[in-house]
């Protein structure tokens, strides 16, 4: 199964329940959250994220890119969020975190920088609904997509198989039409996407040809 999410980054932030309905046809919706300090960005906190999750009809995605998740990543599962990721360096006990937030109700997602080796965290699989491999720098929408993170898409999605998992591989970073199919060719299911779909056009419209490329049905648009 293939899933589309878009990253509301890339959206209208003044008009943000207008466009969360304008991506109707998304798995979930893919919040980008950012402290000034784990990435050099800044963008929403709770207290927003509670009124995304309030009007959205699509369920949320948390890729928290902030320190202490000890601490807050458990306030956004208490939000209602379906999925919430943290980066492997944000805390010292990933397992025990992700086992927080199954406890609240939402998915656990662990997420890697490019430098970020994904073999330390591969052994404690099935701990995790998520393995996010980041295909940019984590920080801001509109990069290039990183076809060299692959290979770790790759050993991420053979260490799933081999354990039996069903935890969902998650890119994200510079998917777009030209990007998408090289990502699930290495494994990814789980695909962010900002810029291509929030950029131009209809972003529904987008979202079906993404979700055709990632299908392997190219006439299917
Ligand atoms: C980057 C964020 C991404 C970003 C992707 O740090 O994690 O979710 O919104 O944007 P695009 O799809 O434009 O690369
Ligand atoms: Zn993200």
């Amino acid at each position: 199964m293939v899933r589309i999410n878009p990253s509301i980054l890339a959206a209208d932030f003044v008009n943000m329940e207008r466009d969360l309905r304008r991506i109707s046809t998304a798995d979930l919706v893919h919040v980008d959250v950012m402290d000034n300090h784990f990435v050099p960005n800044l963008t929403f906190g709770p207290q927003m994220v509670t009124r995304i999750q309030a009007v959205s009809p699509i369920p949320l995605d948390v890729h928290l890119m902030i320190e202490n998740v000890d601490r807050w990543a458990p306030e956004y599962a208490k939000i209602g969020a379906a999925s919430v990721t943290f980066h492997a360096e944000a805390t010292e006990k990933p397992v025990e975190l992700a086992r927080a937030l199954r406890a609240l109700g939402s998915r656990a997602g662990i997420a890697l920088k490019p430098g970020t080796d994904a073999a330390p965290y591969l052994d404690d699989i099935a701990e995790f609904d998520q393995v996010l491999v980041m295909t940019v720098e984590p920080g801001f929408g509109g990069q290039s997509f990183m076809a060299d993170m692959m290979p770790k898409v790759q050993q991420v999605r053979d260490a799933a198989d081999a354990a039996g998992s069903s935890v969902w591989l998650q890119v994200d970073g510079g998917i777009d039409l030209s990007t998408i199919a090289t990502a699930r060719s290495a494994g990814a299911d789980t695909f962010v996407a900002g810029s291509a779909v929030y950029g131009s056009g209809d972003p529904d419209v987008n979202i079906a040809e993404l979700r055709a490329l990632a299908s392997g049905h190219q006439h299917e648009v």
